[in-house]
């Protein structure tokens, strides 16, 4: 009972002492810093009507590494295409099929010309 009572009354030193350790790692990890992730750019023109899926994706048929010249616009990077082990794969990467899951598109964003290949 005795242990019991002194646990208590030296458990706000304790907490203090937790906190202060997860201050300190936490700022330790910061300095260790890795680079920030790089945001995906948001998407200057509107996104409806372009079909998004494992097979077809009409996104690269402006933004695949052998069409972008041609539709005066960049090709997704090579993130989109390179696993992590460094192997370039002919297609998306499982995890870059839906394009908007990270390109929002711009909040002024308007249809890309029917006509033209400039937003
Ligand atoms: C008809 C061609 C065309 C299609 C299809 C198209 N885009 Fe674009 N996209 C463009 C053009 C042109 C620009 C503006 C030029 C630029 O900033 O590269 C652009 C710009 C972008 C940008 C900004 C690039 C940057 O670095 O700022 C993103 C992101 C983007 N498009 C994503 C998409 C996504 C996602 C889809 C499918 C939902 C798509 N685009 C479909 C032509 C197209
Ligand atoms: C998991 C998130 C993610 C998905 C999904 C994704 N992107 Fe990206 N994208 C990024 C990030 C982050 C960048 C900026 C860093 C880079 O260029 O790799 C980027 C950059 C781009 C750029 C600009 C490249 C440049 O040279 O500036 C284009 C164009 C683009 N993406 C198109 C697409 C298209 C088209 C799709 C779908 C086929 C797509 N992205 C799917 C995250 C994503």
């Amino acid at each position: 009972m005795a242990r019991f009572r002194s646990f208590f009354r030296i458990f706000p030193v304790v907490a203090l002492a937790a906190a202060l350790l997860a201050l300190i790692a936490s700022g330790a990890a910061a300095e260790t810093g890795e680079a920030p992730a790089p945001k995906p750019p948001l998407v200057p023109h509107a996104l409806a009507g372009y079909k998004m899926s494992p097979t077809v994706n009409d996104c690269l048929t402006c933004h695949g590494p052998a069409t972008a010249a041609k539709a005066a616009t960049k090709a997704a990077s090579d993130a989109h295409f390179v696993h992590r082990d460094g192997a370039r794969i002919d297609k998306l990467l499982a995890t870059r099929v839906y394009c908007n899951q990270c390109h929002l598109p711009a909040p002024d964003a308007k249809p890309l010309a029917a006509t033209g290949d400039r937003p």
